[in-house]
């Protein structure tokens, strides 16, 4: 049995921690290190470093931990926790100096995600949720919300955000559902962090949330928080949220979101 407080301390220091890194220690001449998928996939030296980071502290005081990072990859461990982390979600707006880049460090315990963090350094933001314990949103100035989505949002007057990937033909395709979407719903909302995207449903700054394409670092957090905050968290059909497509929304505007999005084809994969 895992200690949940646990879990969620060590994300939040470590969150925390990459996060004073991250806004101290980024070179004003930041470049991209190299590319992954495509071009446009890209990493930078300061990714590379948060990771380290991250893992590192979290494996000083849990040795026995799996983890699966975006730029790492899969590391085996024997306790059945495993920590799913993005060092950089929105790496695109980091390297630009854009606000809306976050830390995101999930802990899943027996293949469910139990603990999400993130962390929005430059809004000063914090965001944390433990299965069945809420979520909440911690500010700089210590001050601590409960969080909630919105209900009650028709589809026509919901703003949503989304998300693009970095393949050339994913882009084509989302874009046609782009075309379907927009004049069904108050407007579109495109921040740059997966993460941050979510945390932003979870605190009733947008209605929703949608994506095709998706890696599980980018959204293990915050489709917690998401839940946690009274949302509802999936894809097509019953799926769970996954890189084909991930949608978050309150309960009675997901089941509308479902069905337009199934409609205009936003699903990939
Ligand atoms: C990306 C961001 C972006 C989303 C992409 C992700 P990264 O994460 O979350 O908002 O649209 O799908 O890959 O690459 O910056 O960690």
């Amino acid at each position: 049995m895992q200690d949940l407080q646990e879990l969620l301390e060590l994300a939040i220091s470590t969150a925390e921690v990459a996060a004073v890194m991250l806004v101290d220690k980024r070179p004003a001449d930041l470049g991209v290190a190299y590319t992954k998928s495509s071009s446009t996939d890209v990493v930078t030296e300061m990714d590379r470093a948060s990771e380290r980071l991250i893992v590192d502290r979290i494996r000083a005081a849990r040795p026995g931990d799996a983890f699966l990072g975006e730029e790492g990859g899969e590391t085996g461990g024997s306790s059945g926790v495993r920590w799913i982390i993005d060092p950089i979600d929105g790496t695109v707006n980091y390297l630009y100096d854009l606000p809306d880049w976050a830390v995101s460090i999930a802990a899943e315990v027996d293949g469910e995600v139990l603990v999400g963090v993130v962390a929005v350094p430059m809004r000063g933001e914090l965001y944390t949720a433990a299965r069945g314990q809420g979520s909440h949103l911690v500010r700089v100035d210590g001050s601590i919300r409960q969080l909630r989505c919105n209900t009650g949002v028709p589809l026509d007057q919901a703003l949503i955000a989304t998300g693009f990937g970095y393949a050339a033909e994913l882009r084509a395709r989302q874009a046609e559902a782009l075309l379907r979407v927009l004049p069904r719903v108050r407007d579109i909302r495109r921040g740059g962090s997966a993460a941050a995207d979510l945390c932003s449903v979870a605190a009733g700054r947008v209605d929703a949330y949608y994506e095709s394409g998706p890696k599980i670092w980018d959204f293990a957090a915050g489709a917690l928080i998401v839940q946690e905050a009274g949302g509802s968290v999936g894809g097509l059909h019953g799926a769970p949220p996954s890189a084909g497509l991930t949608m978050a929304a309150a309960p009675d505007l997901f089941a509308p979101l479902h069905d337009l999005l199934d409609e205009a084809g936003a699903a990939s994969g």
